[in-house]
């Protein structure tokens, strides 16, 4: 068990961001991506549409033998994860808006988040704010056309400031100290908001928490992979991996290669 993969999948790319703080944090671990680009967006799918996709993909990634999965999607997250849980022997680990961070560093006592539909509409979602944030004034923005975006490969080009501006303005204006990303898509957005918002408003990206919780999970079940191994990535797609193959090379740097790769009953084109 200690030397299989660890599951990751997204409704597209917005988990590569996940990917990031995982593959930085447990350079051990071998990895298996999953980009359901084909069904992308999640945002607006009902929770029982997405938890037939959510198990699609996890029995896949059980024939693959994984160990543990990271649900790195808020919306499959709200959707899903309990459900998950229920039906499968192996530990998940799914995505929470850092509400309880921004409620905890705030000044102004406002916070804003950015997330899909599908995430505020989940019990999670008002758990979390009830729990976390019951005095502080939560200003929710729902992100409409960023994932898009990020799955053309556009989030640095010329439509995405304008969308950034109508989300995040009206949080500037409205006070907000704290802006909490609360969909996986969204920080390949991070420096532009950043721009937009100033050294004076915390900017939150909840990957690298989430990414030790990963690492937590697998100390307390014993089932890290041995320090001296070197981890290994494969990233599939549901759809076509072009849009996959450019945005991870802008992220690592480096060069990939196109092969297929069988999961569960059906192959993908896949990078390694
Ligand atoms: N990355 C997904 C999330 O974190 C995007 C949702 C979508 O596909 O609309 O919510």
């Amino acid at each position: 068990m200690n030397s299989s993969p660890i599951g990751i999948f997204d409704s597209g790319l917005g988990g590569l961001t996940v990917w990031r703080e995982v593959r930085r944090q447990l350079p051990a671990e071998d990895v298996i991506y999953f980009a359901d680009s084909r069904n992308c967006p999640y945002g607006h799918k009902s929770a029982d549409e997405i938890v037939v996709l959510a198990k699609n993909i996890v029995d896949g990634m059980l024939t693959a033998g994984c160990k543990l999965v990271v649900v790195a999607c808020n919306t499959a997250t709200a959707a899903a994860i309990d459900e998950l849980r229920q039906s499968y022997p192996i530990p998940f680990v799914g995505m929470e808006p850092a509400i309880k961070q921004a409620a905890l560093n705030t000044r102004t006592g406002r916070v804003g988040v950015l997330a899909t539909k599908g995430t505020f509409d989940g019990r999670l979602y008002k758990e979390t704010s009830r729990k976390y944030a019951r005095d502080i004034d939560v200003m929710v923005q729902i992100g409409d056309g960023l994932v898009e975006l990020v799955e053309a490969n556009e989030y640095e080009g010329p439509q995405a400031n304008p969308l950034l501006a109508k989300y995040i303005t009206p949080m500037l204006e409205h006070g907000v100290d704290q802006i909490v990303l609360g969909c996986t898509h969204y920080p390949f957005f991070k420096p532009q908001i950043e721009r937009m918002v100033g050294p004076e408003v915390a900017v939150i990206d909840p990957a690298p928490a989430v990414a030790r919780r990963v690492s937590d999970v697998l100390a307390d079940a014993r089932i890290q992979n041995g320090a001296d191994h070197r981890g290994t990535d494969v990233f599939l797609s549901s759809g076509s991996v072009d849009a996959m193959e450019n945005l991870l090379k802008s992220i690592t740097g480096r060069n990939f290669s196109r092969s297929t790769t069988q999961l569960g009953d059906t192959e993908y084109e896949s990078l390694t």
